[in-house]
């Protein structure tokens, strides 16, 4: 089978991502973000990264193909997200794609963004093995599949009911005075933290919880927990230590992500766990994930954070693999879906 040259575009949220790939061969992966223009709203404004696509894509699209020493007539398909992510921002890549594949004359893949999550690890060089649970954790996502075939058979076991995990790492960082975007300044903060100074709740983990929604998660209780706790604090004029606070945070997010994958993982008699998303920088995540998996016999896949945010590469990847598959390519009538299922 021969391995096909792909471009990838990916706009669903600040990142601007043009990525090239030859097969399962990385060639390039280029980012622009948007990131700084949304630093002084505490937040992605949906508005601004569309617009910042805009003007970002063609340049990157540039110096992803230099990067690869390519042309665009050497490419055998474009790839690009068409959901889930913000429905402004997605339309400026699929806008973008549609307009390249029919210039060139090339197919055009449509994939969804969580799935192309679950092929970037395919980019490592390393032996890929199925089935295996995802954990995908992000600004955006807070996700749980179950993978049997990449290209045919990935379940959605859970997600988030209210924030993502990076979302409330940003909303935690507002609370205690640190700066947007917020996971690395907790992560720097918590460092010297003990992460047991205070209990903070773990979202849906009670019993019947686990019985009722036991692959999703919840994140809204805890900020608002943080919040509590520090206005009581303030009041009562006590001396608050930020590392501690953000410590106790973060191990209350570690521990439930960690859990459940690790129950996914026990309920499918799955030994395998891959990791995805921004948040995947967290220093504490990567150190208990390895410990309780070890602990648990899963082996853990963690791939370079650059595949693991927001990027291109990762949705060229998932289309060459569709690609070798056999799939067809998408006809041209598909849109920005916001909500697309995986
Ligand atoms: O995947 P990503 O770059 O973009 C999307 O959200 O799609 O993830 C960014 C998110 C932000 O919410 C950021 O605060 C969080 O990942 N993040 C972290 C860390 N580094 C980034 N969260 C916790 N700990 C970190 N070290
Ligand atoms: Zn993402």
């Amino acid at each position: 089978r021969t391995e096909p040259l792909v471009l990838g575009i990916e706009t669903s949220c600040d990142e601007t991502g043009i990525g090239i790939v030859r097969g399962r061969t990385l060639l390039s992966n280029t980012i622009a973000s948007s990131m700084d223009e949304h630093a002084r709203y505490g937040g992605v404004v949906p508005e601004v990264a569309a617009r910042a696509h805009l003007e970002a894509l063609a340049p990157a699209m540039e110096a992803a193909l230099a990067e690869a020493s390519v042309s665009l007539h050497d490419l055998d398909a474009v790839a690009v997200t068409s959901g889930p992510g913000l429905a402004g921002a997605l339309m400026v890549g699929v806008g973008a794609a549609k307009a390249l594949a029919v210039s060139l004359g090339t197919p055009l893949y449509a994939v969804n963004h969580l799935v192309g999550h679950i092929a970037a690890d395919l980019l490592t060089g390393e032996e890929v093995e199925y089935p295996t649970v995802a954990l995908l954790v992000s600004g955006g996502h807070t996700s749980l599949a179950l993978v049997r075939d990449l290209t045919s058979d990935v379940e959605l076991l859970g997600e988030t009911v209210d924030d993502a995990a990076g979302e409330a790492f940003d909303k935690i960082a507002r609370i205690l005075g640190l700066p947007y975007p917020g996971g690395p300044e907790i992560d720097r903060a918590a460092a010297t933290g003990d992460p047991n100074a205070i209990r903070f709740p773990r979202g849906l983990s009670r019993a019947s919880d686990m019985a009722k929604n036991r692959y999703d998660f919840s994140f809204s209780g805890l900020k608002t927990a943080v919040a509590r706790w520090m206005e009581q604090q303030e009041a009562a004029g006590a001396e608050i230590s930020i590392p501690d606070v953000a410590a106790s945070f973060r191990e209350a997010v570690v521990d439930v992500l960690v859990t459940k994958a690790l129950a996914a993982c026990a309920d499918h008699g799955v030994p395998r766990l891959l990791l995805g998303g921004g948040v995947i920088a967290n220093a504490r995540l990567r150190e208990v994930a390895l410990a309780r998996a070890a602990e648990a016999g899963v082996t853990v896949r963690i791939p370079p954070l650059t595949l693991c945010t927001d990027n291109g590469a990762m949705i060229a990847a998932l289309a060459s693999e569709l690609i070798m598959s056999g799939r067809r390519p998408s006809t041209l009538d598909f849109g920005a879906d916001s909500t697309l299922p995986v």
